[in-house]
């Protein structure tokens, strides 16, 4: 397989992966990004999602083995669930590659925000100021990051969910859908909270904790 010098593949054809490519499809049509997709690596692609690739005229190019190791494509890697990105990431890095944010135009980067590589920022995010996104965070659309926030690699912020300022959120951890956590907490590393959850407390790591209040 060859690629140009500023390739990007896209790892996962799943729901977050084609939310990735919209993303990168968005950023590219607005001039915000510098690199050329060449198509989607995926090790279990669904008939499906293999449909919904050529309805869109993206290349499904195999799995991670067909993809082997080229120094001049750079990854972003759309796995939702945070363990299996972490992972992924991993052998990644350990083969040499290098990451690539993908931030879709709607979203909304306050100053003095940080984002690591590899993080993925779909339609209607807001971050605020002084936050910290570490490698391969995924922001899913319309989540809210409050100010000074820092969340660790591989965090994954569901659609609608809300992070107050100061948080913290552990690396691996998921916050469901719509979920709340308030000010100045911390959820810890490989943490979950539900869909719908209100965090008025720290959640200790590896816990899942959902409902108002959380527990
Ligand atoms: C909280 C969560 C992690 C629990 O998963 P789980 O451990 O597999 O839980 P189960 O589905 O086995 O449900 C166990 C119980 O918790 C309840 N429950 C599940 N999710 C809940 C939630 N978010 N809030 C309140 N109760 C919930 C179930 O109704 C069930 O109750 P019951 O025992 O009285 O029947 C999961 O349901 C969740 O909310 N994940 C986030 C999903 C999300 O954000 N989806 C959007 C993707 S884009």
């Amino acid at each position: 397989m060859t690629s140009s010098p500023t390739s990007l593949v896209i790892i996962g054809a799943g729901g977050f992966g084609r939310e990735a490519l919209d993303t990168y499809l968005a950023a590219k049509s607005a001039g915000l990004i510098d690199v050329d997709l060449l198509g989607i690596v995926d090790d279990a692609i669904t008939e499906q999602d293999a449909a919904k690739l050529d309805r869109v005229g993206v290349r499904y190019l195999g799995t991670r083995e067909d993809l082997g190791a080229q120094a001049r494509v750079r990854l972003a890697v759309a796995i939702g669930d945070p363990r299996v990105r972490s992972k992924v990431t991993a052998e990644c890095l350990s083969l040499g590659y290098e990451l690539h944010s993908l931030v879709h135009p709607t979203a909304v980067i306050g100053s003095l925000t940080t984002v690591g590589p590899g993080s993925i920022i779909c339609a209607g995010v807001l971050v605020s100021t002084s936050v910290r996104l570490g490698r391969g965070v995924h922001l899913n659309p319309g989540a809210t990051i409050g100010h000074d926030a820092t969340l660790e690699d591989d965090v994954s912020i569901n659609p609608r969910a809300v992070i107050s300022g100061n948080v913290i959120v552990g690396r691996e951890a998921l916050v469901g859908a719509g979920a709340v956590v308030l000010q100045g907490l911390e959820v810890g590393a490989g943490a979950t909270v539900g869909a719908g959850a209100c965090v008025t407390r720290d959640v200790v790591a590896e816990r899942i904790v959902k409902g108002v209040p959380a527990r």
